[in-house]
């Protein structure tokens, strides 16, 4: 792989103030491409642009709206005059069962995690095929099965999942991918919200004993944004450290080896 891979590249990274989105703009930025950094975080996205100059510009805009969402590309085509990849991040997660889940909470993690991607590659799409270039979505494991209290959650990732497809067959003629990324556990300002016990015990589901750091996610999804994966789409990449892989039977391995050490460990 080259240094400057994404050299003359012009890229728009939604939720790009923190967390993944955050560290997709500094590879991209540090590889050569010219990025637009959107957020609804003017001062998260004033200190990125702050800190690589030229390469990446911001623009501050709420997500869960139509217009904005759709303004951003225009914002994006006039400055870069064009597009060559779209990276749709921005993300709220939310907790309920459905009987818990308020309406109005259920539509704003709808707007934010689905309807956006939606209005964002509905708005980017014209330009993608004029630069045959490439989309990619960060859904989640949790759009690939259900989770305890996710309700809203799993809802609006497993529609990014399924709109990541249909896209990538609509436009595969026309020279665009678009393929979607499932991160598992990952440790930014999304899961610092969580309890330590309940952080504690989303670490040890995973088989690999631990979150990832965001840059672990960013650079998969910098894979299939590049042309090294030239002939990857509808593809639905997983990065969970082995999380989907367990069947979620217990680890009786583990269980007899604390019974024989008294729970001391090996
Ligand atoms: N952290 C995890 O464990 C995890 C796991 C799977 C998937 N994801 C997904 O990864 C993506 C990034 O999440 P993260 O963990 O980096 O979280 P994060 O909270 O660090 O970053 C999310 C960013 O999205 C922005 N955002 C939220 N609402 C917005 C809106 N209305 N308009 C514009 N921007 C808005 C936030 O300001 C923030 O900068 C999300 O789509 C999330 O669902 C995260």
């Amino acid at each position: 792989m080259s240094k400057r891979e994404f050299e003359g590249k012009r890229v728009l990274v939604t939720g790009a103030a923190s967390g993944i989105g955050r560290s997709c703009v500094e590879l991209l930025a540090a590889r050569g491409a010219r990025v637009l950094a959107v957020d609804l975080d003017k001062a998260g996205l004033d200190a990125l642009s702050g800190e690589f100059g030229d390469a990446v510009e911001s623009f501050v805009a709420d997500l869960s709206e139509r217009e904005p969402a759709e303004a951003m590309v225009s914002e994006a085509i006039e400055r870069f005059r064009g597009l060559d990849i779209l990276i749709n991040c921005a993300g709220i997660g939310s907790f309920g069962r459905v009987t818990e889940t308020d309406p109005a909470v259920w539509r704003q993690v709808h707007a934010i995690d689905l309807d956006a991607v939606f209005f964002a590659c509905r708005k980017a799409m014209p330009h993608l095929v004029e630069s045959k270039g490439n989309v990619v979505n960060v859904a989640s494991i949790s759009g690939l099965g259900g989770d305890y209290g996710f309700t809203a959650y799993n809802s609006a990732k497993a529609g990014v999942i399924n709109l990541t497809r249909n896209m990538a067959v609509d436009f595969a003629r026309e020279g665009v991918r678009v393929n979607a990324i499932c991160p598992g556990y990952v440790l930014t300002a999304l899961t610092a919200q969580m309890p330590p016990p309940i952080a504690e015990a989303f670490a040890a589901g995973v088989p690999i004993g631990r979150g990832a750091q965001p840059d672990e996610i960013a650079e998969a999804i910098l894979f299939l944004a590049s042309d090294r994966a030239s002939f990857i789409t509808g593809h639905v990449l997983v990065a969970d450290g082995g999380c989907t892989a367990a069947t979620g039977q217990p680890n009786g391995m583990e269980i007899m080896m604390q019974a024989q050490t008294g729970g001391e460990g090996a």
